[in-house]
């Protein structure tokens, strides 16, 4: 807002008239001017406050509200309440942002402000359902209960709400579908169920909404195709559905309401080819987001009508492959935001092209074959740009005077020779992604990116050798992997006092973890350090505590595992394998309440993994490999009865998402290292998130397999080989139908194969060879095309795959009767551990879906703030 100078001096002419008139107001009529709020008013938010507690360490909740309110002045002059004139009644209640804490109740004394007209509970630890006796207030106009913890059932009431305009019940866990009722909200104008879960198709019941303005469905759960008559919201502007899995095409019916303006519906699975030629109004249209879809077909010639478009995302669209007409969008000048990457086109595009959109802000050509000329007129306002992966030899000159670039990422390309010293002038620079080409060097001295404003950087997978560059103390991420740096890990990296990411693996470093890391002591959330060659012993006071994930494998680290890391309770992964650390089991890791992915692989760990009388509990653990170390003793028969997220279909939350300038960032990029079906792999991406596997082969574990290793149901690969295990094989491993491979070779295992893993239709890599089994081998698909190996050198088996035949019918009956008396005794131990698993299950899920809500809604929330 500007308000010119002659407005200016009006508005304090005003003010003071109005100073006057009041004052005078109040020395002749003694009565106040605001009315008092009503003391029934009062008493209800009173009460409503202290249904409440705060969820807050320090003392700063007091200055904010409603604990700023005090009960003995006017409720209406309390933060956060606005009254009627007339009547003292409360019609505003705004508490977005305050720390309340517990369920919002059906009998909430919330409920007896009748007369609210709007309602704002944006606070995030609220939690609970929303109650169904929310239509009390039935004059509402205005209700946002964005992030709020809310879960289950949208109530069906709401659609009693007669007068609503607005309603944003965004940023929840809802379940099911959005009720019917709410097509009788007649006048509502904004509907706001972004990040909210629900699902099910496109609810028809807006259609009967004919005021709506505002439809924002992103990042929800729906699905289907959407419905093909949407004509009927004739007042339509703004329609998000992006991160949804609609499908089908897009009604031509929507693109033909007169008033859109917004439309946005990227990530989505849209398909077919797309024909726009019937907007009504193309000049109005300003935001047209169709990217990551799966559109086929040429690029529509009539989009070069939209002649007011500013946002135009049409990345990985597919043109199979053909040539397309770049000139289409020349004519849209007034474009700040163009996202063409990824379109799979055959052309050669110079980058000139681009030259004519003068208002370009934003520009993503990633995955497009480019020609960059000398001489480049690219708007100069350009801030971000992203050309990965376009087939570009040199470094782009013409970035040089682009002063206000805050965005680079020209990685994946075949860039050699040395970084240009002028790139780190760049008076706004904030991201630089230089990864994954031929860099060797940086141009200019030691010091040349020290005075840059980069904040994070990825130099990774190039050949950069010595020296190590000096960062600026601006520095938050750090990327130099696969690249040839040698000698010690300079000490000046720890001057970073800010870095929260620093990833150096896979380079030649040797020497000792520099001692000045205590400085990132609480900074340092990613350290992935692995494939190096360091020394020495990890010091407990290096740990820093905001650790998310530590990765130092593949080195030749000594002594015993840090203590200190007992302390990070965010961590999620650690990777310790191929050092020299000898230890005993970290029992203390399991107080670690998020670590999904433990790896000490291929070290010195020796002892018991178990502790009699007390099992061990990972409630999220998914991936733990022991294997190759000397651990010994036998596991009790519940041992697994505590890991719950390998026994139950929670899927943990990937990595913290991240954002920057709106883009999604990799901070970091886990994999591991893992022996699936007798194969070493690497997991990386979706995969590697989805994996839960036990890997404990390779010790001198002894005793039973535990019995409750049945309970772990979404295991996909099992290896207890290369110990000494004895006794049978426990029929619950036929529970684990989602198993791939199972590896018990190499053990002492006795008695039968159990049939029921006859009937695990995924398994299909087995090893039970080197061992005393005997018996038939059992009938099922799988395990009939097993390699014959797999079984060998188990002298009394019998059957195909093997060679050899089964003998006497006797025999075999004996077994049989044998095991049905086991299979009993394994039943009533199976049902305690259920008992114990479902107990660990439940409190896992609320905590999950509370994080869950936290991290996916602020990023969200992040984005559309820029791009807004
Ligand atoms: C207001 O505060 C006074 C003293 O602090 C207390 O006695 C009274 O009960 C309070 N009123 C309400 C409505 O809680
Ligand atoms: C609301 O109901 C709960 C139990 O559901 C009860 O404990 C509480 O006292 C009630 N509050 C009021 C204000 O009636
Ligand atoms: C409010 O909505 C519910 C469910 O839609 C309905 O059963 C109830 O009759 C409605 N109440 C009023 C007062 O309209
Ligand atoms: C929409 O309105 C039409 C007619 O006014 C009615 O027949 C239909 O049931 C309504 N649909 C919904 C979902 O409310
Ligand atoms: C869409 O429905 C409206 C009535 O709601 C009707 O007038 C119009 O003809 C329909 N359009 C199409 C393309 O079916
Ligand atoms: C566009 O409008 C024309 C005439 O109004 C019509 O024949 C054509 O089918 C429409 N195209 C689409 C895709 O709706
Ligand atoms: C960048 O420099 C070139 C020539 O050196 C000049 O033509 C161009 O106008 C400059 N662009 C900006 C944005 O300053
Ligand atoms: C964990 O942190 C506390 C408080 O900072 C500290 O007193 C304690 O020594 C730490 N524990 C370990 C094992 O480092
Ligand atoms: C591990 O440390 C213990 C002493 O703590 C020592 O006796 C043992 O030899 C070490 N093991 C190896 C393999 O170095
Ligand atoms: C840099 O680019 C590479 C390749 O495009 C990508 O994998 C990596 O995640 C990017 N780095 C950052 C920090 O975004
Ligand atoms: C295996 O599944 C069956 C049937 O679902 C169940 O009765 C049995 O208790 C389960 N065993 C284990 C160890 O989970």
């Amino acid at each position: 807002m500007m308000h010119s100078f002659t407005e200016k001096r009006m508005m304090i002419l005003w003010s003071l008239c109005l100073i006057f008139s009041l004052s005078y107001l109040v020395v002749v009529f003694p009565s106040p001017v605001k009315p008092l709020c009503r003391p029934d008013q009062r008493d209800a938010l009173w009460e409503f406050k202290s249904e409440f507690y705060v969820d807050s360490l320090d003392g700063t909740y007091v200055e904010t509200k409603p604990w700023s309110w005090r009960n003995n002045t006017d409720c209406c002059s309390w933060d956060g309440i606005s009254c009627d004139h007339n009547t003292g009644m409360v019609d505003v209640l705004d508490l977005w942002g305050s720390p309340l804490s517990g369920p919002l109740r059906s009998n909430s004394s919330l409920f007896r402000l009748q007369n609210l007209q709007s309602l704002y509970l944006g606070s995030q630890n609220l939690s609970g359902i929303i109650p169904e006796s929310v239509d009390n207030l039935k004059y509402l106009r205005v209700l946002s209960l964005t992030s709020c913890n809310f879960f289950g059932k949208i109530p069906s009431s709401l659609g009693n709400l007669s007068y609503l305009k607005e309603l944003d019940l965004s940023g929840n866990e809802f379940t099911g579908e959005l009720p019917d009722s709410l097509g009788n909200l007649k006048q509502l104008s904004k509907l706001n169920l972004a990040t909210t879960n629900i699902g099910g198709n496109f609810p028809r019941q807006l259609l009967n909404l004919s005021e709506l303005t505002w439809i924002n469905l992103e990042s929800s759960q729906f699905k289907g195709m959407l419905p093909s008559n949407m004509s009927s919201l004739l007042k339509l502007e703004y329609f998000d559905i992006s991160g949804n899995s609609f499908s089908g095409s897009i009604p031509s019916t929507l693109l033909a309401i007169p008033s859109l303006i917004h439309l946005r519906m990227r990530r989505n699975k849209f398909s077919g080819p797309l024909e726009i030629g019937n907007i009504s109004s193309p000049s109005r249209f300003k935001t047209l987001y169709l990217g990551k879809n799966n559109f086929s077909g040429p690029i529509p010639g009539s989009l070069s009508n939209l002649v007011g478009l500013k946002l135009l995302d049409l990345s990985f669209w597919n043109t199979r492959g053909s040539m397309v007409d770049f000139s289409i969008f020349l004519h849209l000048k007034s474009l700040t935001f163009l996202d063409l990457s990824y379109m799979n086109t055959r052309n050669v595009v110079d980058l000139n092209l681009f030259s004519h959109l003068m208002s370009l802000r934003d520009l993503d050509l990633s995955g497009i074959n480019l020609k960059i000329s000398e001489s480049i007129h690219l708007s100069s306002s350009i801030e971000l740009l992203v050309l990965s992966s376009c087939n570009v030899f040199e470094f782009p000159e013409f970035i040089k005077n682009r002063t206000n670039l805050y965005y680079l990422d020209i990685s994946s390309n075949q860039i050699g020779g040395q970084v240009p010293e002028w790139l780190w002038r760049l008076p706004v620079l904030r991201y630089v992604n230089i990864s994954h080409n031929s860099f060797s060097g940086f141009q200019g001295s030691v010091d040349v990116i020290q005075g840059s404003t980069t904040q994070k950087l990825d130099i990774s997978s190039n050949t950069f050798r010595e020296p190590f560059p000096l960062l600026p103390t601006s520095m938050m991420y750090f990327t130099g992997s696969y690249n040839q740096f040698s000698g010690e890990i300079p000490w000046q990296i720890c001057e970073l006092v800010d870095l929260d990411t620093l990833v150096l693996s896979n380079n030649n470093f040797s020497g000792s973890i520099p001692r000045c890391f205590e400085k990132f002591k609480f900074s340092l959330s990613i350290l992935h350090l692995q494939g190096n060659s360091l020394s020495g012993i990890i010091p407990e006071e290096y740990i820093s505590d905001s650790l998310i994930s530590l990765d130092i494998g593949g080195n030749q680290l000594s002594g015993e595992l840090p203590k200190s890391l007992i302390n990070c309770s965010r961590l999620k992964f650690m990777n310790m394998e191929d050092n020299k650390i000898n230890d005993t089991f970290p029992f203390w890791l399991s107080f670690l309440p998020n670590l999904e992915i433990l790896v000490l692989r291929s070290n010195q760990f020796h002892g018991p993994i178990s502790f009699i009388g007390d099992s061990l509990s990972f409630p999220k653990l998914r991936i733990f490999d022991i294997s190759a170390n000397f651990f010994t003793g036998v596991l009790p028969s519940d041992y697994f009865a505590g890991w719950s997220v390998m026994s139950s279909v929670i899927d943990i939350v990937n990595t913290l998402p991240s954002t920057f300038a709106g883009r999604r960032l990799e901070y970091y990029h886990n994999s591991v290292g893992l022996t699936n079906k007798g194969m070493k792999m690497e997991l990386v991406g979706s995969v590697f998130t989805m994996y839960k596997t036990i890997d404990v082969s390779g010790n001198r574990l002894e005793g039973d397999i535990p019995k409750s290793v049945g309970l772990l149901k979404e295991l996909i690969v099992l290896n207890m080989s290369n110990n000494a295990f004895t006794y049978h094989i426990p029929p619950s491993l036929g529970n684990l139908t989602n198993l791939q491979s199972l590896d018990l070779s190499h053990n002492g295992l006795s008695g039968a194969i159990p049939p029921e893993l006859g009937k695990l239709t995924f398994l299909a890599w087995m090893n039970f060879s080197y061992n005393g089994l005997e018996g038939p081998i059992p009938q099922g698909t799988q395990i009939q095309s097993q390699n014959s190996s797999s079984f060998a050198e188990n002298p009394r088996l019998c059957g195909a795959p093997l060679q050899v035949t089964c003998g006497g019918e006797k025999e075999e009956e004996a077994t049989k009767q044998e095991k049905e008396d086991e299979k009993i005794e394994e039943q009533d131990q199976v049902r305690s551990w259920i008992a114990a698993a479902i107990g660990y299950t439940s409190g896992v899920v609320c905590g999950l879906t509370i994080s869950h809500i936290l991290i996916s809604y602020k990023r969200d929330w992040f984005i559309k703030i820029i791009h807004s």
